[in-house]
């Protein structure tokens, strides 16, 4: 856990500063799936939100544990890490469109416990979209940021009944 203060990454790459204004202002709690490099995760922290930083392989794992060696860094398969409710919110920002999707149909009552979901798809960001609503989810807020020669799509998604 977060006891001591956290500094902010000086650079955040622009891709995940759009992730990072997509989530809510009020959040108080987040996983970061497939945290990565835990720039995110650093990012967030900074902010005052309590964040679970996660990774699915040993090595990634590992390597997470060490750049974010003050926080609660879990290994595991997606949302599987998660006890529902024990976080606000979660982000899943480079991974596939199709693997979000699969991600959040391996979980369902973790997923549907989740008050807000920020989603980067690094591919595959339209048929992640068509897959949200029948899913259960409403995309409440779309955005794109343009790194370099690519435009990354940036969700903010609730379930159907959040108000
Ligand atoms: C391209 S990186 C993105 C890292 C960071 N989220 C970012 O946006 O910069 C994708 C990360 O997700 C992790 N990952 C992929 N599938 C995963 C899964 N099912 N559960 C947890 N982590 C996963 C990979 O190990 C990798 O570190």
């Amino acid at each position: 856990m977060q006891s001591v203060s956290i500094r902010p990454p000086s650079r955040l790459p622009l891709r995940l500063r759009a992730v990072a204004e997509a989530v809510p202002a009020a959040a108080r709690s987040v996983a970061d799936v497939g945290a990565g490099d835990g720039q995110l995760a650093r990012c967030l922290a900074a902010r005052g939100l309590l964040v679970v930083a996660t990774e699915r392989r040993p090595a990634s794992y590992e390597r997470l544990c060490t750049a974010l060696p003050h926080f609660d860094c879990r290994q595991g398969e997606g949302l599987e890490v998660l006890r529902p409710g024990e976080v606000e919110g979660a982000v899943l920002a480079g991974l596939g469109g199709h693997s979000i999707a699969r991600i959040l149909d391996a979980s369902p009552a973790v997923a549907r416990a989740l008050d807000w979901l920020v989603l980067q798809p690094q591919q595959h960001p339209d048929q992640l979209v068509a897959w949200l609503e029948p899913a259960g989810y409403l995309v409440r807020a779309m955005s794109t940021a343009a790194q370099g020669r690519h435009s990354y799509t940036v969700l903010l998604v609730t379930g159907h009944e959040r108000p």
